[in-house]
């Protein structure tokens, strides 16, 4: 490990060098299994060597795709592998805001790129690597809530070797400059910009107070020697995706939280037998994914403080309304790698979580409150009492959600909420391709979770020991495009403990495979993407979908191009290619402006030398996009 740079590895490669899982290789396994589903599919399937095989989704999708009615009120554009934003004519973009830009008037200026900023303006700018958000609209004051997941040392630091913090002053710099930023946002005549010195503005960080509630507030696992309690901690941190509640807060999702951990426990060399089987089931490693915070703030020492890992990996609750709130972490939706939280409402009125854990074959959460919904009403405890369910596919297109309680997990409700992941395991769950977003149609009973690959399925077992078994919504091995599932809760209730499922998209390419790695039928040479991640529906129930892939534009992603924005018709399975993003970008976080004129657009982790052109520090940034004609965007 210490060889390696880190800079270079993603979270996710680094959880596996941290913890080797061996191959299974069980390939009898997996030819058993394709062979049982190939029988079921009526021999439909395309199956041969190191093959995959399309569910009857597919086929449906392609019946609808010969009736299809165009949704799409633009051309859609080829892909691009330059440094900049590319929309389709009729529209224009224009950035909003990128990190290191003010929030507050004393940090105008801040900014430069030799030093990326000054440590004692870290938590007045906009933070790095802009993700998921959400526009909040208060007093006719538009405000975003918007979370920075990670940073990338080298760019934050860029006078360290490296980007190797070297002092407690680097430590906090990172510390600062991620979290969640919230800040108001006007339409003026120079287009969209922040409103410097905006009451509603606010940075969120690694060190802000937070309260902890639901059943693992105050359990012996959450207590510290900073805080007995087990109800106060510090800093929400990998804040990745998100959503908005009916109530109006701001829900962060904690995703790759466990790389900031490392021990210092002596010698060295025996660091790795001393983790616990829970440490390392959530991937908490012995040097950390880079950020050595563990060497200068003893909190993420876990030698020192072996609970405060367990007070991150939360769901948290932001009221973007009152800058003084405090976040309150609602450990009642489990602690995982939380990719978003897609809150819907039941026709009983109780409040619906579907929450995805990112990591390769984990698992896909939904979270029902026990109390309903009431506009106008408290508010304050609906996420805290209800029960936490995990999904388990069956091939036959049908599916249970699972209840998480103590009589079926033999662990405490505390337990559950802290240890989710090894509840969801005794339970028999379905390892999924790595659950990113999900999205929950607003016009119609059903729900998507973007599964944005996963190299390991069909190889081996996830952290838990889980087999990552061929088939049900992750019918290919080694999946390296991904694909997006979706469900029918029975009833047409998404608080029920059924559903059906099939899949909208497998991503593939049809110009170099013929099997199942060609993709579904609604992929074809002009729409070609890998590596599905954000989602979110407009107000028509059409489906904007993000990508995080391999944007080299070679071999099996010849012809994709950039990361990307597209739209879906989930009606048809139309899917078209809407914008573009620069060179090395992930496209992240999407949201609206109040009168849905406007979208605003996550760029983050850009390659090129974005936006600020040539020699200039590559800046994550939020565009807003509109029509020309001022028209609709969504
Ligand atoms: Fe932060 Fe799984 O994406
Ligand atoms: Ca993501
Ligand atoms: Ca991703
Ligand atoms: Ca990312």
């Amino acid at each position: 490990m210490k060889d390696v740079d880190l800079n270079k590895v993603s979270a996710d490669d680094w959880d596996e060098m941290t913890f080797p899982r061996p191959e299974v290789q069980e390939f009898d396994r997996v030819v058993e299994r394709a062979i049982s589903r190939r029988g079921f599919l009526g021999g439909v399937v395309a199956f041969g060597s190191g093959a995959a095989v399309m569910g009857t989704a597919m086929l449906k999708g392609s019946a609808a795709l010969a009736q299809q009615d165009t949704r799409f009120p633009f051309t859609p554009i080829p892909t691009a592998t330059d440094g900049t934003v590319h929309v389709p004519e009729g529209y224009s973009w224009q950035r909003v805001v990128s990190w290191g830009d003010p929030l507050f008037s004393d940090a105008v200026g801040d900014f430069n790129s030799e030093t990326g900023g000054s440590v004692e303006m870290s938590d007045r700018v906009f933070g790095e690597n802009t993700d998921g958000m959400w526009l909040f609209t208060v007093d006719n004051h538009q405000i975003i809530a918007v979370n920075h997941e990670y940073t990338n040392r080298a760019t934050n630091l860029p006078e360290a070797e490296n980007g190797t913090p070297r002092n407690a002053d680097d430590v906090l710099k990172l510390q600062n400059l991620q979290g969640v930023s919230v800040f108001e946002v006007t339409d003026g005549p120079n287009g969209w910009e922040v409103v410097i010195d905006s009451p509603f503005n606010r940075r969120i960080t690694h060190n802000t107070p937070m309260r902890i509630s639901g059943p693992a507030a105050g359990h012996d696992l959450m207590q510290t020697e900073a805080d007995p309690t087990g109800t106060e901690s510090l800093g929400t941190m990998n804040n990745c995706g998100s959503d908005r509640t009916p109530w109006g807060t701001y829900l962060t999702c904690e995703e790759n939280w466990n790389g900031y951990f490392g021990s210092t426990e002596e010698p060295q060399d025996q660091k790795p037998v001393t983790l616990t089987e829970e440490q390392q089931r959530y991937g908490i490693g012995v040097d950390g994914w880079g950020y050595d915070y563990h060497l200068w703030d003893a909190r993420f020492d876990v030698h020192q403080n072996p609970n405060e890992p367990h007070r991150v990996g939360y769901v948290v609750e932001i009221d973007p309304a009152d800058p003084e709130s405090t976040p309150i972490k609602r450990t009642a939706l489990g602690r995982f790698k939380h990719e978003n939280a897609a809150n819907t409402i039941a026709p009983d009125g109780r409040v619906v979580v579907y929450m995805g854990d990112d990591e390769r074959g984990e698992f896909m959460y939904k979270w029902v409150s026990r109390d309903v919904y009431v506009p106008g009403g408290d508010t304050s405890t609906l996420l805290e009492e209800g029960q936490l369910y995990v999904a388990k596919f069956h091939d036959d297109g049908t599916g249970d959600w699972l209840a998480l309680t103590p009589e079926v997990t033999g662990m405490s409700e505390a337990e559950i909420a802290i240890f989710t992941r090894i509840a969801a395991s005794q339970v028999g769950a379905t390892t999924m391709d790595r659950p990113e977003w999900i999205a929950v149609n607003p016009v119609a009973a059903e729900g998507y979770c973007a599964l944005t690959n996963n190299r390991n399925r069909g190889v081996m077992n996830n952290a838990g020991g889980d087999w990552q078994a061929v088939g049900g919504p992750n019918p290919r091995p080694e999946n390296n495009y991904g694909q997006i599932v979706r469900w029918y809760p029975e009833g047409q209730d998404h608080g029920s403990d059924a559903f059906a499922w099939d899949l909208y998209v497998m991503c593939g390419n049809p110009e170099v495979h013929d099997d199942a790695y060609a993709g579904s039928e609604n992929i074809h040479a002009g729409n070609l993407f890998n590596s599905p991640d954000g989602m979110m529906f407009d107000s028509a129930g059409m489906l904007w979908i993000q990508t995080d892939g391999d944007d080299g534009n070679a071999g099996d992603f010849a012809g994709n191009g950039n990361n990307q924005m597209l739209v879906g018709d989930p009606a048809t399975g139309q899917i078209e290619r809407f914008l573009t993003g620069p060179h090395g970008c992930e496209v992240t976080g999407l949201c609206w402006s109040a009168d849905r004129r406007t979208m605003f657009v996550g760029l983050q982790h850009p390659g090129a030398p974005f936006p600020d052109g040539e020699g200039a520090l590559p800046r994550s940034s939020i565009i807003a996009v509109r029509r020309d004609d001022n028209a609709l965007v969504g």
